[in-house]
């Protein structure tokens, strides 16, 4: 059988295969770069960038739990100008699509960041975090339609790159977010970000988390965010991105069987580096074996 096509479009960006890595999960890369050959993997999404650096939150930032962890960073990071001179080298050598994702406090902060992302020929695309749970209002453009789809619109009127939009499962109904980011010009979503939670020592009767509460991820909530991806391809036309604990090719495929075009490996990533170029071969593996040419065949494919 000839090797089956795994490329997928997501708006005006081509990406080899759909396996990528989550923002906040990977770094730029560069970390990854001795474990793990970069250029195989779909698209690498960096962690989230400001427009002035931000130190995070106070340790301890991860907890691990029960089929998962928690973490609350804080969105440290250095802050746009800094990724700018010292990111951008690195990931122009790296001949995989990279996203970067962007996370602010404000609308305008938002277009800044993504005007100056504009300028980077090296950038794919932007991924609009709104979804953090861990700062101070990191959820505030998540949970409502209308301000979701302003931020949208003011990164949309900054950059001609593609837009992919990071939905938070922290909302009533996360379908109206979806096709509100829609309306106003999202080239794609991305879901689920992590799901608030908290830990407590027993014998201090203390938080565990230095922020009290962080962002649950892992395998534990693998079947919530497959819900959630599934309901929103019924009610979006744009591609959709999936993640949300997904461990192996087969929870992978899981979630472009429901509908996703591509998806996102994060947790996975912190107990196998190879994990993403793993998930690639067992999807392609997969494709064979079931006579499949198009990964496109399998988006959306479930049987009722
Ligand atoms: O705390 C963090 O930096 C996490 C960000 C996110 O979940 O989007």
């Amino acid at each position: 059988m000839v090797k089956p096509n795994l490329k997928v479009k997501i708006g005006g960006l081509e990406l080899k295969n759909p396996v990528t890595v989550a923002s906040g999960t990977f770094g730029s890369g560069e970390e990854y770069r001795k474990l793990v050959d970069l250029n195989k993997i779909g698209a690498i999404v960096t962690k989230s960038v400001t427009l002035k650096p931000r130190e995070g939150n106070p340790p301890p930032r991860v907890v691990e739990t029960p089929s998962g962890m928690l973490n609350s960073i804080g969105l440290q990071n250095d802050g746009i100008d800094a990724f700018i001179k010292d990111k951008v080298p690195f990931l122009n050598k790296v001949k995989t699509a990279v996203i970067v994702s962007i996370a602010a406090h404000r609308v305008e902060d938002y277009a800044a960041i993504a005007g100056k992302l504009d300028k980077i020929k090296r950038v794919d695309a932007i991924e609009i975090n709104i979804s953090c749970p861990n700062v101070e209002g990191g959820l505030e453009f998540a949970r409502e339609p209308g301000s979701a789809a302003a931020v949208v619109r003011a990164v949309r009127r900054a950059s001609k790159k593609p837009v992919i939009t990071k939905l938070s499962p922290n909302v009533k109904d996360i379908t109206e977010i979806a096709m509100a980011v829609e309306e106003a010009g999202s080239d794609a979503v991305s879901l689920v970000n992590t799901f608030t939670g908290m830990a407590i020592d027993i014998d201090t009767r203390r938080p565990v988390l230095g922020n009290v509460v962080g962002g649950l991820s892992g395998p534990a909530i693998k079947p919530i965010a497959l819900r959630m991806a599934w309901e929103t391809a019924k009610k979006v036309k744009i591609p959709i991105i999936g993640m949300g604990g997904i461990m192996c090719y087969e929870d992978a495929l899981e979630f472009i069987i429901a509908g996703a075009s591509a998806v996102q490996i994060g947790t996975a990533n912190f107990v196998n580096p190879r994990v993403a170029v793993e998930i690639i071969d067992g999807i392609e593996e997969y494709m064979r074996k079931e006579g499949i040419k198009n990964i496109k065949e399998l988006t959306g494919c479930l049987k009722r």
